[in-house]
């Protein structure tokens, strides 16, 4: 699409300054393209035509400057919501029902289909490639995060017909498949939490570490630490090898698989100055794991776990206090206590920070 407009003529090496006159005057067409000619000529496209005093301010900065008219481009304006993509594809209610959150896990979006917007999935995840650049692929949810791997199926909607991607988060790189190992890139900041509380010459333990976004992050920060990263999920445990890999920190992150519980007694008993623990669904079953990978003289705990409906923090924090006084430990501080995110309606995920001795 064109249209027809007054415009300044440039010499190329002047464009910038006349550009930054022109605007300041309010003078410039912003819908419009600016146009190279031959020549290293620029054509400005201007809203109206230009009084005697704004000729000669222009001219007093760039005696070269001529006018014109002529016909430029329209710029492709870039829709910025769903809503606006799909005003004339859907009733009001049905806009009112577009996901607000999209998680966007490097250049794949995942969403939730609402029922309502069952019949529209396809337009749905169109019109998330046109609003979001960097986007080759729309998932669906299709189901919630289940099972020992913490995994969820997907329904591919648009785009590639792929799960696997490259994320970038607190400066790292990370290989992500969303169908094979857990990830989500809604704790990034926990993730980058835990890494600043970090102290140098540390020895981590991750407990269910994933593809790493604990591990690789605290490695790179810290070049003095050893980080261990465990999980029973032998894909997340290569993706894991991969991401150390790719953020350089190999030398320093141990990825091992198997059975936290297991890898605890046999490989890491008494090593850690700090463990993680990050799978809130049942970390509780692991604090005597934690306990035992904790060093004699004790250490930090990142334990997360789930509050829901009416059950309090306390209670969250009246059980790991059993669990680590059963396991001949005692809990000397709670460090800090938080809601990390509202995983369900009325479920959260939380931080409980621990100095056990
Ligand atoms: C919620 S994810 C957390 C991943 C990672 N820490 C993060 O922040 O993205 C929990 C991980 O624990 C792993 N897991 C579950 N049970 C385990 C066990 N008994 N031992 C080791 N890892 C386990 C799962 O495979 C999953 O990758």
């Amino acid at each position: 699409m064109s249209k027809n407009a007054f415009c300044l003529q440039v010499p190329k090496k002047d464009g910038e300054r006349t550009l930054k006159i022109a605007n300041k005057l309010g003078l410039t067409d912003k819908t419009l393209l600016i146009q190279k000619g031959k020549d290293d000529l620029l054509y400005i496209p201007l809203i109206r035509q230009l009084e005697e005093k704004e000729l000669t301010l222009l001219t007093t900065h760039v005696p070269q400057l001529k006018l014109g008219a002529k016909s430029f481009l329209k710029k492709n304006k870039q829709p910025q919501t769903l809503a606006d993509v799909l005003k004339n594809e859907l009733e009001p209610t049905l806009l009112g029902a577009l996901p607000r959150a999209i998680d966007v896990v490097g250049d794949i979006a995942i969403i939730e289909i609402p029922p309502r917007l069952e019949a529209y999935k396809h337009l749905v995840g169109n019109a998330i490639l046109k609003t979001h650049k960097n986007i080759r692929t729309v998932l669906a949810k299709a189901g919630a995060v289940k099972g020992t791997y913490r995994l969820r199926e997907f329904e591919f909607i648009v785009g590639e017909q792929k799960t696997k991607t490259l994320h970038k988060e607190n400066g790292c790189s990370y290989f992500v498949d969303v169908a094979k190992a857990y990830f989500s890139p809604r704790l990034s900041s926990e993730h980058n939490r835990v890494a600043s509380l970090v102290q140098s010459g540390e020895n981590i333990v991750d407990l269910f570490a994933g593809v790493g976004p604990f591990v690789v992050l605290i490695a790179k920060k810290h070049p003095d630490v050893k980080v261990y990263g465990v999980d029973i999920n032998a894909d997340a445990i290569d993706l894991l090898k991969k991401n150390a890999r790719l953020n350089r920190v190999e030398n320093r992150v141990y990825a091992v698989a198997g059975d936290a519980r297991q890898v605890v007694n046999e490989k890491l008993e008494g090593v850690a100055d700090r463990v993680i623990m990050n799978l809130p669904e049942t970390a509780v079953e692991f604090i005597d794991t934690a306990c035992k990978a904790l060093k004699s003289s004790g250490g930090v705990v990142h334990f997360y776990g789930f509050v829901r409906l009416n059950e309090s923090i306390e209670n969250l924090k009246q059980r790991f206090v059993a669990a680590v006084e059963k396991s001949g430990r005692q809990v000397k501080i709670f460090s800090y206590i938080k809601p990390v995110r509202e995983t369900a309606p009325r479920e959260y995920q939380v931080v409980l920070d621990t100095k056990i001795l």
